[in-house]
């Protein structure tokens, strides 16, 4: 098998629970991970499940994308329209977060006629070429140094600065944006900022596009971020727990603009296996179990929960959060290392983060249960009294 992490977890899964997952050994580890920020209904969720089964014994795959009537596509992309903000009412179903944002930009080009695309310092959108081509640098150079030439016409501001918003003009066709930045460490967004970010880039006329794949969903506390900071993008990209748990990506935006790609030329996107029905019938089976279970309310709850808890250690030096969704700062790398293998051994799974590798993460499913948070927190404690 393929892989390309030179430092691969190698941790066998045997089977995986709710909050846990277990080793053959049945080792049970906390998933402080949840696949980043996929699996937000918890592992094996029963209704979950049984959608996949069903979708699976009526039909798979028929054809291409797009040319037949199949239901679970049809309901999954009117639940999500209407709970999005402002009048973004269509949705082009993917495979992954990386195509959804390859999408999007091809849409932003087709419908403003123009060629320049702007993203943020230390943003992730995914590892294609398109998508690689907008992480911003300087931090993104050392992944994408190797790769090039990307996509031409791109450059990168700074998440957060008002003095970079006037980069944005009326050769740019779009701009994305990650409403929270995940991979840089969990980097809050300034509501303001925001704001002017919105009406900037109606003022020039470029397409806002927020990358809500690893926001999405619920995790920062309100379905979609966006609607959390109130404000309505162009075009959303959605893809990690959209899915349920299958892969799974989407592009919501108006469908007078995601008509564009019907004509000059038509078939502006295709995708053999986007919108899977199986995938769909999983991703509406978790939106469904997140609103019928009130998930969503309760994830500020949870997230402050284990930013009180974690936050008395005295080897961390900050917290940043949005939701269930945090960075746990201990400043040095090396730490940081010896930490991933003691949380091994007492049982926790976490990471780092792409363009930070000085503070863990903390994304677990959002259906953990307080008492689960209480036990994690002090293994936590446990782990890093060993550092
Ligand atoms: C914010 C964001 N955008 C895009 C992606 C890419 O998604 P995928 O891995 O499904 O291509 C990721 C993946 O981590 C992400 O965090």
């Amino acid at each position: 098998m393929g892989q390309t992490s030179p430092a691969p977890m190698m941790v066998e899964v045997a089977r995986a629970e709710g909050s846990f997952f277990y080793s053959p050994e049945n080792k049970r580890y906390f998933d402080l991970v949840a696949g980043v920020s996929v699996s937000n209904v918890g592992h094996g969720n029963r209704e979950v499940v049984e959608a996949v089964q069903k979708q699976a014994a009526d039909y798979m795959h028929v054809m291409v994308y797009g040319e037949m009537v199949e239901r679970p596509q049809v309901e999954y992309a009117r639940r999500i329209a209407e709970l999005l903000p402002g009048d973004l009412d269509c949705v082009y179903f993917v495979n992954s977060g990386a195509e959804a944002v390859e999408v999007a930009l091809k849409l932003a080009k087709r419908h403003t006629g123009r060629t320049e695309l702007i993203s943020m310092r230390r943003a992730y959108h995914g590892s294609t070429h398109g998508a690689m081509s907008m992480m911003g640098t300087p931090e993104g150079e050392e992944w994408k140094a190797e790769f090039r030439p990307l996509l031409p016409d791109v450059k990168s501001i700074n998440f957060n600065s008002f003095e970079d918003l006037e980069q944005i003009t009326e050769r740019t066709a779009g701009v994305l944006c990650e409403v929270v930045q995940g991979e840089a460490g969990v980097r809050l967004p300034n509501p303001e900022w925001l704001k002017a970010l919105r009406e900037r880039c109606t003022e020039v006329g470029a397409m806002l596009i927020f990358d809500e794949i690893q926001t999405g969903m619920g995790r920062t506390g309100a379905m979609f971020a966006s609607a959390k900071y109130g404000i309505e993008p162009d075009i959303v990209c959605l893809a990690k727990a959209f899915g349920g748990g299958m892969p799974l990506g989407g592009v919501a935006s108006k469908k007078q603009i995601l008509d564009d790609f019907t004509h000059n030329p038509c078939l502006g996107h295709i995708t053999t296996f986007g919108g899977h029905p199986v995938c769909c019938a999983a991703g509406l089976a978790a939106l469904n179990y997140l609103i019928n279970n009130n998930i969503v309310e309760q994830v500020e709850r949870k997230g402050a929960m284990f930013e009180e808890r974690v936050s008395k250690h005295s080897k961390v030096l900050e917290i940043r959060r949005s939701g269930l969704l945090l960075a746990v700062e201990l400043g040095k790398s090396e730490y940081l290392y010896r930490l991933m293998e003691i949380f091994k051994e007492v049982g926790i799974m976490s990471d780092w983060f792409l363009y930070c590798d000085t503070a863990f993460r903390i994304s677990p499913p959002l259906t953990i249960s307080e008492a689960e948070i209480e036990e994690c927190c002090t293994l936590i404690h446990e782990a890093l009294d060993r550092l």
